[in-house]
């Protein structure tokens, strides 16, 4: 497996604060995958997307894209925002200008691409979000799902190869989170790599295919879901509740049987017990 993106024993403390927000974190994300970031609030994982992208340098230990340590110079950064994509938890940091239009054009004029390119990758964006009939209204008049979305087309409409978001279901309603999962699968399948902070459980469970479990800016689990989530007494000391799913799983007598893999999700759990009560 290769790593896209890695940081080797960096620490890190906010000015002022004597406790250190990474503590050597080490952590490698695979390229092409599905990793999801978990751990308790206060565990890290803003801080290290922050220094994903150079917004914070670390006092010690290095940031690697692609196997090279990142330069802290105004180009060098540039070119790496345009690769590593990054969707802040609270869109209101992100959006800064007045409509969905303005925002997600803002970036590509920043690229320095000409301006009949600029329209087209912009009106193409806003299309694939959904959010196209909202290209012209103040920002400040959408909902905090219309938010989220502009926030992440902004950011996409750069073609970034790798794209980091903060928890982006934080505060989404079932439907809008379904459709930012379903989002996010398309954005995949078109070889992205991605990466996703949450403290939900069920999800990183049903979504990832590699999960990072950070405790006091440290990297204290790395694996597959099942891997991770069955080993049930060091995820409820780390703070983290059990998925569903797979607690309800291994209650049944179907989970002992070698070679059935637990399922991820309700269509493959129902098809395991209509298969096992038929
Ligand atoms: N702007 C800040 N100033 C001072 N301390 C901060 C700031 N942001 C985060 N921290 C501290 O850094 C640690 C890691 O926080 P954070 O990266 O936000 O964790 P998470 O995103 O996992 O909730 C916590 O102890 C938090 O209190
Ligand atoms: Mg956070």
């Amino acid at each position: 497996m290769s790593a896209i993106f890695e940081t080797q024993a960096v620490s890190f403390s906010y000015p002022g604060t004597q406790t250190k927000a990474l503590n050597e974190l080490n952590i490698a994300i695979p390229e092409g995958k599905k990793t999801a970031i978990c751990g308790h609030n206060g565990s890290g994982k803003s801080t290290l997307f922050l220094h994903t992208i150079g917004i914070h340098e670390p006092a010690s230990g290095q940031v690697l894209w692609k196997n090279t340590p990142l330069k802290y110079e105004r180009k060098a950064l540039k070119q790496l925002r345009q690769d590593i994509g990054l969707v802040f938890q609270d869109p209101e940091q992100q959006l800064i200008l007045n409509t969905p239009y303005e925002d997600v054009t803002y970036g590509l004029r920043n690229a320095g691409l000409p301006e009949p390119e600029i329209k087209h990758r912009a009106e193409a964006i806003l299309s694939t979000m959904r959010i196209e009939h909202l290209a012209h209204t103040p920002i400040h008049h959408l909902s905090l799902g219309q938010k989220k979305r502009v926030a992440l087309a902004g950011v996409l409409v750069l073609e970034p190869k790798l794209l980091l978001l903060d928890e982006p279901t934080a505060y989404l309603d079932r439907i809008s989170e379904q459709q930012l999962i379903e989002e996010l699968d398309r954005i995949h399948h078109r070889g992205i790599t991605l990466v996703m902070a949450t403290h939900d459980m069920n999800l990183a469970y049903a979504w990832a295919d590699w999960v990072l479990v950070l405790d006091r800016g440290q990297c204290v689990m790395a694996g597959t879901p099942s891997d991770i989530f069955s080993q049930t007494d060091t995820i409820q000391s780390l703070g983290l509740d059990k998925p569903m799913l797979l607690d309800l799983w291994e209650s049944l007598p179907e989970a002992n049987r070698e070679g059935v893999s637990a399922p991820r999700n309700v269509a493959d759990f129902k098809s395991h017990l209509l298969k096992s009560f038929s």
